[in-house]
């Protein structure tokens, strides 16, 4: 892989100040697709892209991401966590977008070169991370619509800070009646940027209701339960856990998956099915649901503290973090940074 070292290294970050997706390491994978094929990948200065302002992206969204991390280890050890998940993810969605994909070998490789040559952005502290987004666009100048012609593959990372800098703090969350982020026969199983362009006005109105996210629910009969903001979601019943059965609008999430495994390594029951309103509300008026949280790359585990409905508002256990939401982080998070062993194969040493 042709590698283009930057002339000139960024100014490092103090941990505490970093949030999310602010600043962004020196380098970049840049890969392009023309003609039918895909043309040798690069390594290469962090830079703007030129790009026509005819290019298929900016009108028809043809787009598609990942989001995905690299850990610096207390052993010292740079570590991927789940590659092969979100490489097959990527692949699947990029069919699912009508878009050529440069391999899931060709991602692999890409995803440790940089992160080999940007390891000195990898942030030391637990908790922080180098946050790596692939991301795949359609760069033909044409205003028809049909799948472009051209396209870029590129990958950026960003050091990014601790998510519970303050504290493993319950959300509150709005149950949202009237917006969808997604229908059947959709995006929504995808990471495609429409997703999250759709997402924007619901979050947005849900935040000035002093709410911090909202309550994806189904967009025919608003009552089968989808996600948590940009998170899958998990309930915690006295005698089993549930989580929405992946039904092509619901995105299949990398952590979704580790706590499935998890449960099932811990003897716990776990169901993926339907999940309803009515039912959390039933539930919660017994006593029965114990907990919620979403899960996702971000924050691992979020629990929710409180539902908000356009009738009432209802707490979730006694408000504050369960106890199988902090094993569950707990457990995650001791294998991304190399604290306890990796039974499931779920990370990739670097070096
Ligand atoms: C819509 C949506 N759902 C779920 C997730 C969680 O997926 P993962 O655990 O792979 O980060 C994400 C974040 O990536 C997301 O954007």
């Amino acid at each position: 892989m042709k590698v283009t070292k930057a002339q000139k290294i960024g100014q490092k970050v103090d941990p505490q100040s970093l949030g999310f997706g602010k600043v962004f390491s020196d380098h970049m994978y840049l890969q392009s697709f023309k003609e039918g094929s895909w043309q040798e990948g690069e390594i290469v200065p962090y830079q703007n892209l030129p790009l026509d302002p005819a290019a298929a992206v900016y009108h028809y969204a043809q787009c598609l991401f990942e989001g995905q991390k690299a850990y610096w280890g207390v052993d010292q050890k740079i570590r991927l966590f789940r590659p092969d998940f979100h490489s097959n993810r990527m692949e699947a969605g990029a069919a699912r977008m009508c878009m050529p994909f440069p391999g899931q070998e060709q991602m692999h490789e890409a995803l440790s070169e940089l992160v080999l040559i940007d390891s000195d952005w990898i942030p030391r502290q637990k908790g922080c991370s180098l946050y790596l987004r692939p991301t795949l666009f359609a760069s033909e100048p044409f205003l028809g619509v049909r799948p472009a012609k051209e396209y870029i593959y590129m990958i950026i990372a960003s050091p990014v800070g601790a998510y519970y800098a303050e504290g493993f703090n319950p959300v509150r969350i709005w149950v949202e009646p009237h917006y969808s982020r997604s229908a059947p026969g959709g995006l929504g199983s995808v990471k495609a940027g429409a997703n999250y362009a759709m997402s924007l006005m619901a979050s947005d109105s849900a935040k000035k209701r002093g709410y911090s996210q909202v309550l994806w629910l189904d967009p025919l009969d608003k009552d089968r339960i989808e996600e948590v903001g940009t998170m899958n979601v998990f309930f915690r019943f006295k005698d089993h856990v549930a989580t929405p059965a992946l039904n092509g609008s619901i995105l299949n999430g990398a952590t979704r998956d580790c706590v499935l495994h998890l449960l099932k390594k811990w003897n716990i029951r776990s169901e993926e099915r339907v999940v309803r309103v009515s039912e959390i509300k039933a539930a919660q008026k017994q006593g029965d649901l114990l907990e919620v949280f979403g899960t996702g790359t971000a924050a691992v585990i979020s629990s929710v503290g409180t539902l908000g409905f356009e009738d009432q508002e209802m707490k979730i256990g006694d408000g504050s973090t369960g106890e199988l939401s902090k094993k569950l982080f707990n457990a995650i998070t001791s294998i991304q940074y190399g604290e306890s062993e990796d039974s499931f194969g779920w990370t990739k040493i670097l070096r």
